[in-house]
């Protein structure tokens, strides 16, 4: 695998590739990487010919009282794993030179970057809508992979993509969840023993969820209250949100129609660790 830190140099190797008529696949990341980034790079290089990975911790998504210090950093352990999952081109800018000094551009997505994480991080999804469209100036990929766990993420994204009639393909992959149910995220590292063993519950919440959906709950207040009760009951743990809502605009609903899709959403702070998981769900 090879590495690279300026946006010349990645350039500089891409450009034969793609000359070459090679499809470019991107999977951005801010490191910490644990099995779910690393299905995302072999997804990659099932649809691509050249799997580039970059690994940016990006300060313009975190808020002024967010964990942007405490965010997990161990770039060895991550180039090893990306060596091991057969990533070709690792992109490992540092701040100043990926945002260098004059730097005043900001991407935003206006009404999707609103509900859900939108409301406690109010300006989390510009930082990320930022990043990801340098990111893609930088690399051109043709096809992008997103995880599903970062649902509105992808949305706010996608949503970016089309208004901005960029050449990329955008792939969602689903969510890697330990044996015991909790989806994977860079931040589980921070919950103490005891908060480790509750949080799997979260994703227990939301399986109540769609086994009520499945058994013919239709109210939208229904099942959020089912959601907002089981994570409730989680001892250790703050409710910061639980909504059932409509997969694509992510706005709140009143009744499940057949043949759409939906989104039980949750996020929930343990400590200062917020963790976020979701379900879709779709009724006959
Ligand atoms: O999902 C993430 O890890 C980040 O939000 C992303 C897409 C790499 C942008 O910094």
């Amino acid at each position: 695998m090879k590495v690279v830190r300026s946006a010349v140099a990645l350039q500089k190797l891409l450009l034969p590739l793609k000359k070459k008529g090679l499809r470019i696949g991107f999977v951005p990341t801010m490191g910490a990487l644990h099995e779910g980034h690393l299905s995302l790079v072999r997804r990659c290089r099932q649809a691509c010919d050249v799997t580039v990975v970059s690994i940016f911790v990006n300060p313009l998504q975190f808020g002024p009282k967010e964990d942007l210090k405490k965010y997990p950093r161990n770039t060895t352990r991550d180039i090893r794993l990306l060596e091991r999952a057969r990533a070709d081109i690792l992109y490992l800018p540092d701040e100043k030179t990926f945002y260098p000094p004059g730097f005043q551009t900001t991407v935003r997505v206006s009404v999707l970057s609103e509900p859900l994480c939108g409301r406690t991080r109010p300006t989390h999804f510009a930082g990320v809508t930022t990043v990801v469209a340098r990111l893609l100036g930088i690399v051109r990929p043709d096809l992008l992979i997103l995880g599903q766990k970062d649902f509105q993420q992808y949305q706010v994204v996608r949503r970016m993509i089309m208004d901005l009639e960029w050449p990329v393909k955008l792939v969602m992959a689903p969510i890697v969840r330990e044996k015991d149910g909790l989806a994977m995220s860079s931040r589980n590292v921070r919950l103490s023993k005891t908060e480790r063993l509750e949080a799997p519950k979260i994703y227990r919440a939301l399986r109540l969820v769609r086994q009520a959906a499945l058994k013919g709950e239709r109210s939208a207040a229904q099942l959020k209250k089912i959601l907002k009760r089981a994570l409730s009951a989680i001892a250790g743990a703050r409710v910061d949100y639980a909504e059932i809502v409509d997969a694509e605009s992510l706005l709140p609903v009143v009744k499940l129609l057949p043949n759409r899709t939906y989104l039980a959403a949750a996020a929930v702070f343990f400590s200062d660790a917020r963790l976020i998981d979701n379900m879709l769900l779709r009724v006959k």
